[in-house]
């Protein structure tokens, strides 16, 4: 492997959108055609297809057996035969799908039973259940504000919580980065009533596996009279003794008006959902669109994900198994010499020098077997390459050491210079 091989200057050329094309198609050519020719169509980072799946963290890819180090499933329950039995049980009582909105004929009695799973798992009185974690962020943050509101976000929020800030109406600015005396500014500066503030963070930011620093924001927050709510997307399962989240570990729970959350993570099928202790909330069913004008979940998905948090409340060893395996990893891969942008965790990135190496390092870890994913921007902060990883207790010890050996191996190269 050579990371220099691939001149700079081929991708800047590469990056210039055929001259038929204008407007529109022209814009939208440029990132994917510098991509497709500085890659090729062998292994597209953003073209990846899985062939055969093994388990929750092994797969067969391009003829490859590999081992996946880019997924969500933190847990592995997305193949718990708990769960698998669950749905399979629903499939065959329910059938395949609702077929309706939930305030349509899509309001099944698995719906709801859910809701009080996630309201029990949570201790709060209620839940509201989405299709998916991004409609969970749409429904929510766009049914509680709206205009003449201000929502202020951590500035490395997710691409949903930005999209919800701008469909709700309301004006919404950015503070830095887990910066609390810059929301304490933005608070100070703020021209409305504080009780028409939303401040939105995250519990773990899955771009660089850095934890939110909830309890300060959500202090600073509450010192000012505004509403907090937090995005626990990759939290949840993984934190906390009771597995609810950065929000618990770090003893914030009485300062967060709103938890959202997904069940395309830990949970390990696809879905969403809000939790909150304001009876006020319950209204959000009304005003969520994203909520109103979509289909409800299949009955499967439902049962499998109400097995699955029921396993994450009771089986607090899984989440030990994990944490275990991810501060070994960890504790390896700073050791040879690579710089983890963050806390070392079960969700970490190291750093590339810039695409290309970003691309080849991304290329010959897949041709070892092992799959992670390639974050370039404007997915990340700062323009960085990022190559992230992700630990799950579906890991065996082999599978770890496997990487490690591979990651010893490509060392040299990838850190010097
Ligand atoms: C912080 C955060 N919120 C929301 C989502 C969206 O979740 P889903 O994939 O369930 O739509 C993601 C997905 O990666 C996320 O990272």
């Amino acid at each position: 492997m050579n990371f220099q091989q691939i001149p700079q200057d081929g991708i800047r050329a590469a990056s210039t959108p055929p001259p038929q094309l204008s407007g529109i198609l022209r814009r939208i050519a440029t990132l994917g055609d510098m991509l497709d020719r500085a890659v090729g169509e062998q292994d597209h980072p953003l073209r990846i297809q899985i062939d055969e799946i093994h388990g929750p963290v092994h797969a067969t890819i391009s003829g490859r057996k590999t081992t996946l180090f880019g997924t969500n499933s933190y847990l592995g329950l997305n193949f718990d035969p708990r769960c698998i039995a669950a749905a399979h049980e629903a499939l065959d009582k329910w059938g395949t799908g609702s077929t309706a909105s939930r305030v349509a004929s899509g309001n099944q009695q698995g719906h709801v039973a859910l809701e009080k799973t996630i309201a029990d798992f949570y201790g709060r009185p209620d839940a509201i259940v989405y299709s998916t974690g991004f409609m969970a962020n749409l429904g929510s943050i766009g049914g509680l504000a709206s205009d003449g509101d201000l929502i202020l976000y951590d500035a490395y929020c997710h691409a949903s919580i930005i999209d919800a800030c701008r469909a709700s109406g309301a004006t919404f600015k950015p503070f830095k980065h887990n910066d609390t005396a810059d929301l304490e500014r933005a608070l100070t500066e703020a021209t409305v009533p504080a009780s028409r503030i939303l401040v939105v963070l995250e519990g773990l930011y899955s771009v660089w596996g850095d934890i939110g620093d909830v309890i300060g924001l959500a202090t600073v927050a509450k010192n000012h009279g505004a509403l907090v709510l937090v995005d626990e997307a990759h939290g949840m399962g993984m934190y906390g003794a009771n597995g609810r989240g950065v929000t618990e570990v770090q003893g914030a729970e009485h300062l967060v008006d709103a938890i959202v959350g997904t069940f395309s993570k830990s949970v390990g099928v696809i879905g969403g959902f809000c939790v909150t202790f304001h009876p006020a909330l319950r209204s959000l069913r009304y005003l969520s669109r994203a909520y109103l004008y979509t289909a409800s979940l299949p009955p499967a998905v439902v049962a499998s994900a109400r097995t699955a948090i029921e396993i994450i409340g009771s089986e607090p060893d899984l989440r030990a198994d994990l944490w275990r395996k991810a501060e070994r990893f960890c504790t390896s891969v700073e050791a040879m010499g690579y710089v983890l942008r963050a806390t070392p965790g079960p969700v970490g990135a190291i750093r590339m020098r810039g695409l290309i190496q970003g691309l080849e390092f991304w290329r010959d870890l897949l041709a070892s077997g092992i799959y992670v994913n390639l974050l370039i921007p404007p997915a990340t902060p700062n323009g960085e390459v990022l190559l992230r990883f992700s630990v799950s207790a579906a890991h065996t010890d082999a599978d770890i050491d496997q990487f490690l050996a591979i990651l010893r191996e490509f060392a040299p190269r990838a850190i010097s210079a």
